[in-house]
Parts: structure tokens; C-alpha cells; sequence
């Protein structure tokens, strides 16, 4: 007995493994960011549950140079022109805006600072948030903003207008 058995079941392991390995493939969520009206920000924002939290990795271009508030919204819905319709900041804790480096009383779970525009308006973005909520995040936008996210002002760091929005969904 035995050998001929240890061969099937080392095959249905296997299988078992390339199977789990497809499923995994793309564990993240993603916000595929648009122009609103009159507007140039364009690219991508993918999120990955992390220790600690959750990681976000942006790429965006056709800004202007310089900083641009970057926030998670409570609707993920970019349909307006302006992007009004994807609400305020995401703020489940009922907390007043502030920076992304601030504690949870003080800041939106969805407020990740600024993005910053290089000369050609490009903007990468890479850090660990540990506010947000993986699980949560689906079905919320991202938005860029057309100037600096002051972390004072409130309800929204006076970052001005909505220049990109992206709702927020699982990676396909
Ligand atoms: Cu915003
Ligand atoms: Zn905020």
C-alpha cells in the first residue's frame, strides 16, 4: 500500500495550492482615478492590507506642480461633474479633519495628507495608514484636490476644488 496513494494525494495537494495561489493573485483594492470638469489628474490607487494597517500606493499625473490634498470620501460616487457627489471626507469616528499623522480624535479616517506634484505634475504616494479599515474601504472614492490640504481648516483643510476621483473596489 502507500505509494501510488502518496502520488494522488501529493498531485491533489498541489492542485489545492495553485488553486488557493490564482485566488490570491490580486489581494488588493483599487481606485482607477478620473478627471472631473475641466480638469487633467488621472491614475491609479491601489490599497493592501498590511500589519499595521493598510498601505497606499498612488501613482496620478496632470496636476499642477506642488501639494494637493488626498483624501478617502464616504461615497463612491464620482458622477458629478465636480465630484460633489462623492461626499465629505470618510470620517466614521466623527473626529474634526487633521493630518494623517495625527491620533484617530483627530483626524478623518480618510484624510492621507497631500500628494506632491513633481515639475511634469506627476505624484507618487507610498505609506501605511493605520486608521483605515481595509474591510471598510470598498465602495468609498479617493479624491485629489486641487491645492494643499492645510490639516487646520475645517470641515476639509481649504484644498479647494476636486480635480480626480476614483471609487474604490476590489482589484480584478
Ligand atoms: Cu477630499
Ligand atoms: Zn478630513
Amino acid at each position: 500500500m502507500g505509494s501510488r496513494l502518496r502520488i494522488v494525494e501529493a498531485v491533489a495537494v498541489c492542485a489545492t495550492a495553485i488553486l488557493l495561489t490564482a485566488c490570491n493573485a490580486k489581494d488588493y483594492q483599487i481606485a482607477k482615478v478620473a478627471p472631473t470638469s475641466g480638469n487633467n489628474a488621472k491614475g491609479e490607487v491601489r490599497f493592501y492590507k498590511v500589519d499595521g494597517g493598510v498601505r497606499v500606493i498612488a501613482s496620478i499625473e496632470g496636476l499642477t506642480p506642488g501639494k494637493h490634498g488626498f483624501h478617502v470620501h464616504e461615497k463612491g460616487d464620482c458622477s458629478a461633474p465636480d465630484a460633489a457627489s462623492a461626499g465629505g471626507h470618510f470620517n466614521p469616528t466623527g473626529s474634526p479633519h487633521g493630518a494623517p499623522t495625527a491620533p484617530p480624535t483627530a483626524r478623518h479616517a480618510g484624510d492621507l495628507g497631500n500628494l506632491e506634484a513633481d515639475s511634469n505634475g506627476k505624484a507618487n504616494y507610498d505609506r501605511v495608514d493605520s486608521m483605515l479599515v481595509y474591510e471598510s474601504l470598498s465602495g468609498l472614492s479617493i479624491l485629489v484636490h486641487a491645492g494643499e490640504d492645510d490639516f487646520v481648516t475645517q470641515p476639509s483643510g481649504n484644498s479647494g476644488a476636486r480635480v480626480g476621483c476614483g471609487v474604490i473596489q476590489p482589484a480584478r
